[in-house]
């Protein structure tokens, strides 16, 4: 699919095969979530648009480039999502964050919405949807539906494990969104749960399991 980006670094892959380990401490999982997602940030970054500038250095005038364009805002779902927006923080200073509060039914597996706040211009940004997993693609969806209406004209979304089913339906739902994955896996098992996957992230990163 052309808006999949699948990204095969050796540091990224080295990291996730850690995350993936049931035996990785809360804290070593919170850790490499934020460290991938830096990684991450600097692959799917690679596009952003640049202008020409003079910079005056103590010897002489440099030609330079700096990023131009439209202002970025990062917004992690909850809650797992803020997991990696230390990463993406390090990397993009300056970049405002805006927060989606989305769990996921037990039982039907669709999101339910119980938070939403953006930087007042969010509709003058792009932004990077970040949440560690893409299952069924229903929070991820959502999200991207939520902004949109916000008026964000240009998504990205950022998770580190994805499935197929999710991809699919973001892709039937939102086919402009550019997807980011550090792994493509296998399938969802019958409760939802990406298989070979990590477990649930959010009881990862926070230690509620
Ligand atoms: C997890 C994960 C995603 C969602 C992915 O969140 O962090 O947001 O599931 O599943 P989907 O693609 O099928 O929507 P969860 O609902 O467990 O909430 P939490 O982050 O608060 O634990
Ligand atoms: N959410 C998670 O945290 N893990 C999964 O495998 C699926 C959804």
């Amino acid at each position: 699919m052309s808006n999949l980006h699948v990204f095969d670094h050796p540091l990224i892959q080295h990291k996730l095969s850690i995350l993936r380990d049931k035996d990785t401490s809360s804290k070593v999982f919170r850790e490499l979530v934020g460290e991938i997602a830096m990684l991450m940030c600097y692959e799917a970054t690679r596009d952003l648009p640049l202008e020409e500038v003079e910079v005056e250095t103590p010897v002489a005038v440099a030609h330079c480039r700096r990023i131009a364009g439209k202002k970025l805002a990062v917004v992690p779902i909850l809650r797992a999502g803020l997991g990696m927006v230390e990463g993406m923080v390090a990397m993009m200073p300056g970049v405002k964050v805006g927060h989606v509060g989305l769990y996921r039914d037990p039982e039907t597996l669709e999101p339910v919405k119980y938070y939403f706040k953006m930087p007042p211009d969010i509709a003058e940004r792009d932004a990077i949807i970040v949440d560690p997993m893409l299952a069924t693609g229903g929070s991820a969806a959502a999200a991207a539906q939520f902004l949109k209406e916000a008026g964000v004209k240009h998504i990205k979304l950022m998770s580190i494990i994805g499935a197929p089913e999710g991809v699919e339906r973001m892709h039937a739902e939102h086919p402009d969104v550019d997807i980011y994955l550090a792994a493509l896996d296998d399938h969802l098992n019958e409760h939802g749960y990406i298989v070979p996957g990590l477990g649930d992230a959010g009881d990862r990163i926070f230690g509620t399991k």
